[in-house]
């Protein structure tokens, strides 16, 4: 049986955040790239986006696409909306692949952050969230080997639309905990990170590991927060290995 494999981009990305996947990742999926809303083409952005709503709206791109159960992938932001999904809809998510995220909700200090990131993307403008964020969302190798890549990220994260972004942040700050839902995912489960990922530390992708009944880690090396653009051939093997064998 071949699966449909979702992929929901982070922070603030669209769904070109996958361009160096779907190719590789085509020959073992039907694979459909979202643009969540408030980025990309998807422009509803109300003051505040919940993960919930962001949900539902990955819910409803499942009859326009004519599939009835998906294998959602998901990257940090993309990772959080999964997980919301998964708790609404399991019986509708046939596998789940978690990269560079957490399944913990946000500290005060980190909410009180989300309400800054939201103020300054409204207030300052796109090109200065992104030329903030760069250091954070790129490993240390990428930073210092591949230039052309971080400008391209740069580009990615400045084109987006500043009211989708706040109304993104502040939402991220309502999402709970979420580790049970981790817990009560019976089918095979897949978590990626980079090992110079500095938003998402190892340990907080070791315990969703151990929170899934059944889930194998992967950790790349000389990738960063990005693991699937800084690591491309490996996040896509490692990915394509696991549809493989659900
Ligand atoms: C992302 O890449 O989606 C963000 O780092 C998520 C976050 O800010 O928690």
């Amino acid at each position: 049986m071949q699966h449909t494999l979702f992929l929901l981009h982070g922070f603030p990305h669209d769904r070109t955040l996958w361009d160096g996947n779907l190719g590789a990742l085509s020959d073992t999926a039907k694979v459909i790239a979202l643009d969540l809303p408030g980025f990309g083409n998807n422009t509803y952005h109300p003051t505040t986006t919940t993960m919930e709503a962001m949900a539902l709206d990955v819910k409803e791109q499942l009859a326009q696409h004519g599939v009835e159960r998906i294998v959602l992938c998901g990257l940090s932001m993309g990772g959080y909306v999964a997980m919301a999904f998964m708790e609404q809809w399991p019986e509708l998510v046939s596998g789940a692949i978690l990269c560079n995220t957490r399944s913990t909700a946000d500290t005060e200090e980190a909410k009180a952050g989300r309400g800054t990131t939201a103020q300054d993307a409204l207030e300052k403008g796109m090109t200065v969230i992104a030329r903030g964020m760069l250091p954070k969302v790129l490993g240390a190798t990428t930073r210092r080997e591949r230039p052309a890549l971080v400008a391209q990220v740069e580009a990615l994260m400045a084109r987006q639309s500043a009211e989708g972004v706040a109304a993104a942040s502040r939402g991220m700050a309502l999402r709970p905990d979420r580790t049970g839902i981790l817990r009560a995912f019976t089918p095979p489960a897949l978590v990626i990170t980079g090992a110079e990922d500095a938003l998402m530390p190892l340990p907080t992708s070791e315990a969703m590991a151990s929170a899934f009944p059944n889930a194998q880690l992967v950790v790349l090396p000389a990738a960063g927060h990005l693991s699937n653009v800084e690591a491309p051939d490996a996040f896509n093997t490692a990915v394509s290995t696991y549809l493989r064998a659900l």
